[in-house]
């Protein structure tokens, strides 16, 4: 597999996606409308590889743009398709945004995945498919409870859509479904940058340590948990990336067509909301202003996952330690806010 088109490639776990395509020589087209993210992403995917992946500024619901790509760039060996909104609490104010974008964007994708034969699909899926769980760790073949919002019943729509298609388009399709990506890319050329407020952990502690943020609102302090504060499964971004290409070599060697495999993607480890405040406080020698508040609506107590299937099918796993989460999460936090 050499050409691989990535949509949202200048997002957050887009970029680093694409740092890791290039430094494992795949040629690289980016697709991304710049609705949530910036045109300096792509020097930042430059400065960190020494390599200028193509760019096309396009909307995925612009059938007529996103076509000209593919008549543009001929052969296309895969695709990962990251273009999508992703934020909870917008997804509840405004369902229909995220159902147009997320839903339509993909039905676009694939109906040209089947015009022009394309065999290799990633698709970004998310743990919050699970909706609220009972069992950990959670594993791919725990039943999906109710989704939580739209922007997870859009995740869920999508891998229902994989599972059709596969049967009529002669593909292969992987949906990654990732827990809590963090941190940035050790280089400091790039990291998360959202356009709007963010309210994502990470991003809320190192705002509140450079001073975006008065205080830290911890959410939930007398949970029935090791401390009283939720469990999550963090992962560093450039390990959610570098499974975007085990998926990628994982496909390009199967001998049949028309499968769809869905896979966790997290450490298996789960860590408090205290445990993560202490490692960033341990790595920057900064003590973060914080607060006890009441637990926040719709998050699930504890959930982390079960790593059995991505270590065996991907032979992929986990590098990197929390504190280099926090401590590249901060050095990305302190190089472009200050
Ligand atoms: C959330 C979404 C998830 C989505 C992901 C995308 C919910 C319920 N889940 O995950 O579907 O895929 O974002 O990034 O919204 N916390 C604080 N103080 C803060 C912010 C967060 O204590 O200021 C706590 C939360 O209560 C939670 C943990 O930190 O226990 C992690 O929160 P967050 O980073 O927002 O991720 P999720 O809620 O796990």
């Amino acid at each position: 597999m050499k050409k691989v088109l990535v949509t949202g490639g200048t997002g957050y776990i887009g970029s680093h996606t694409v740092v890791d395509l290039l430094e494992n020589s795949y040629e690289v087209i980016i697709i991304d409308n710049l609705s949530r993210s910036k045109r300096e992403v792509i020097e930042g995917i430059e400065k960190t590889t020494g390599k200028l992946p193509r760019f096309y500024s396009a909307d995925l619901c612009d059938r007529t743009a996103l076509e000209e790509v593919f008549q543009k760039e001929g052969t296309i060996d895969g695709i990962v398709h990251f273009a999508a909104y992703k934020y909870v609490d917008e997804s509840v104010k405004e369902p229909l945004l995220y159902y147009r974008n997320n839903v339509e964007g993909l039905i676009n994708l694939l109906e040209l995945v089947k015009k022009y034969q394309v065999k290799n699909f990633v698709f970004s899926s998310s743990c919050s498919v699970y909706g609220n769980i009972e069992t950990l760790p959670v594993s791919e073949s725990t039943k999906l409870n109710p989704a939580e919002s739209p922007y997870a019943s859009t995740k869920v729509i999508g891998e229902m859509m994989l599972e059709d298609v596969k049967l009529e388009i002669p593909a292969n399709f992987i949906s990654l479904r990732y827990f809590n990506p963090v941190g940035a890319h050790t280089a400091g050329f790039i990291g998360e940058n959202p356009s709007v407020v963010p309210n994502n952990l990470v991003p809320r502690i190192t705002g509140t340590a450079i001073g975006k943020f008065e205080k830290l609102m911890i959410f939930g302090n007398q949970l029935p948990t090791r401390d009283g504060s939720c469990i999550r499964d963090y992962i560093h971004v450039m390990d959610v990336a570098k499974a975007h290409t085990a998926a990628l070599k994982y496909l390009s060697e199967l001998s049949s067509l028309h499968t769809h495999e869905i896979i966790n993607i997290g450490s298996g480890k789960g860590v408090t909301v205290l445990e993560l405040i202490a490692a960033f406080e341990k790595v920057t020698g900064i003590q973060l202003k914080k607060e006890f508040a009441s637990p926040r609506e719709g998050d699930v107590i504890a959930v982390y996952s079960d790593t059995t299937k991505s270590s065996k099918l991907l032979n992929w796993t986990v590098e990197k330690s929390i504190e280099e989460m926090m401590q590249t999460a901060w050095n990305w936090e302190e190089a472009n806010n200050t």
